[in-house]
């Protein structure tokens, strides 16, 4: 194997066996990456190479839109591997939304990481975090959640038995399709009185207390699996590069996944140029965009200011500034993964913004009337390409590829209190939020249940 963790700090760079378990570094505390001696690995020389195990889809592994890619995350052996068929995924050109976004024709792609087993991107990280969690033996994985990495964990568990799942999410902060997905499947689910931040801190402790293992993205195998969303959005573009990568923000995992990627593969000469990233928050859970673009937050060759960071938190500590945005996912205080998210923002020249909630719930429904839709943080990708293009950082001859990263049936919720009409509904669940309009909604029609009286509707709507 030749796979092992490292230190992230440029002063530390401390090594460590994969057969390890930790979640950060126990020289310095900052996060890890899984690396590779990738001279002593078997590297493809170009990435259509990959293409001849599309052809073996038999094998599980092949099969699998993570594994089929294996040479590129090699810390496993075959048969440690623990897959339940994840990444069968689509990149989508749509016209439609790309014409919202201000594309030119043919420059918008979605890529629909809600077609995963459970629904959301978090099963690519999640076979890369079961597979380790069965390397090292573990028995019980737990995890906080803002509803899809509990979701994705559970499906893992139940799918495959390897182990027990104990999941912590905030009480009442989670979309009810994600905490049926929790209990449906079985997991131990519990309803911590506080947010995400919270639930993220009680799991990291009762994780160390009781030698659980750790399934959120500070564990660093994880982002090796979420490495190959990228690359199956490059064999979908026929391995080109497109110009942006644009994808919402919350824990961080997923950029600081895409970053990674990118950098590696231009380091194996398997791409020629890395694409620019953009990383979108929602304006009511912003700081990654408050330290980024507003105070100017590096990573520094891994020196970044501290100070600025820490300044930051005291000050929404002392003033008790709790994230709030209907894109639940993404109603994050504290990003775990900031330090990776700001390197890979470096190694992609690239960009932060805030989009509102009437802006996110407007792009959603674009994404679903011109597509198979998407979850509310999702939209925030959709939402931030048209900022950037109407700002004109993203030019209408790029090729842009926005990341869906959950199922439009996550959230139903939101999605009817935009569409149905409903005044007190909108008001309830919208409103409160700042939505004020629903400028595409598609409201249903009520209707007598009389056969004459549907044909004038039908008429009256042409
Ligand atoms: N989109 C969706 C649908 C998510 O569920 C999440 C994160 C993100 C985007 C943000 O991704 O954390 O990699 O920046 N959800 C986590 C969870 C926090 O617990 O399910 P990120």
């Amino acid at each position: 194997m030749y796979g092992f963790q490292r230190c992230i700090a440029p002063l530390c760079r401390s090594t460590f066996d994969v057969t390890e378990v930790l979640t950060s570094c126990p020289d310095c505390g900052s996060l890890l990456d899984i690396d590779y001696e990738w001279d002593k690995l078997p590297i493809p020389k170009s990435m259509r190479e990959f293409e001849s195990r599309w052809a073996n889809r038999r094998d599980p592994l092949d099969f699998s839109g993570v594994w089929r890619f294996r040479n590129l995350l090699p810390f496993a052996a075959d048969k440690d591997i623990v897959t339940i068929g994840e990444g069968q995924t689509i990149l989508q050109q749509s016209q439609a939304v790309g014409k919202y976004v201000g594309m030119n024709a043919g420059g918008l792609y979605l890529q629909y990481e809600g077609l995963n087993p459970s629904g959301s991107f978090k099963d690519n990280g999640m076979t890369a975090a079961s597979t380790h969690a069965r390397m090292v033996g573990a028995k019980v994985a737990a995890c906080a959640s803002t509803g899809n990495t509990s979701a994705s964990l559970a499906i893992y568990a139940s799918t495959t038995q390897v182990f027990r799942v104990v999941v912590f999410v905030g009480s009442g902060k989670i979309a009810y399709g994600k905490l049926s997905q929790a209990l449906d499947y079985d997991a131990k689910t519990l309803q911590i009185l506080g947010d995400f931040d919270d639930a993220l801190e009680r799991v990291r402790e009762v994780a160390g207390e009781r030698g659980i293992y750790l399934c959120n993205s500070v564990n660093p195998f994880r982002l090796e699996g979420q490495k190959t969303i990228m690359y199956r959005v490059l064999e979908s573009l026929n391995w080109e590069v497109p110009d942006w990568i644009v994808v919402p923000g919350g824990n961080l995992g997923n950029s600081s996944a895409f970053g990674k990627a990118f950098t590696e593969l231009k380091a194996l000469g398997l791409i020629d140029r890395i694409p620019r990233l953009a990383v979108i928050n929602a304006a009511g859970a912003n700081t990654l965009y408050q330290l980024y673009e507003e105070r100017g937050v590096r990573w520094d060759g891994g020196m970044s200011d501290d100070g600025t960071t820490d300044a930051f938190f005291k000050t929404m500590d002392a003033e008790k500034r709790k994230a709030s945005t209907l894109a639940s996912a993404i109603e994050i205080n504290r990003p775990v993964n900031l330090k990776k998210c700001l390197r890979a923002l470096q190694q992609c020249d690239g960009v932060v913004r805030q989009v509102t909630d009437q802006e996110i719930l407007d792009a959603k429904a674009q994404v679903g009337a011109g597509g198979f839709g998407c979850e509310p943080a999702s939209a925030a990708s959709v939402a931030g390409a048209r900022k950037l293009r109407a700002e004109g950082v993203i030019a209408p001859s790029d090729r842009v590829v926005c990341i869906l990263t959950g199922h439009q049936l996550k959230d139903p919720d939101a999605t009817v209190a935009y569409h149905s009409g409903d005044q007190a509904l909108f008001s309830e669940k919208l409103g409160k939020r700042g939505v004020e309009r629903a400028e595409y909604a598609n409201s249903p029609v009520v209707v007598e249940n009389n056969l004459q009286k549907i044909i004038d509707v039908l008429n009256q709507q042409g």
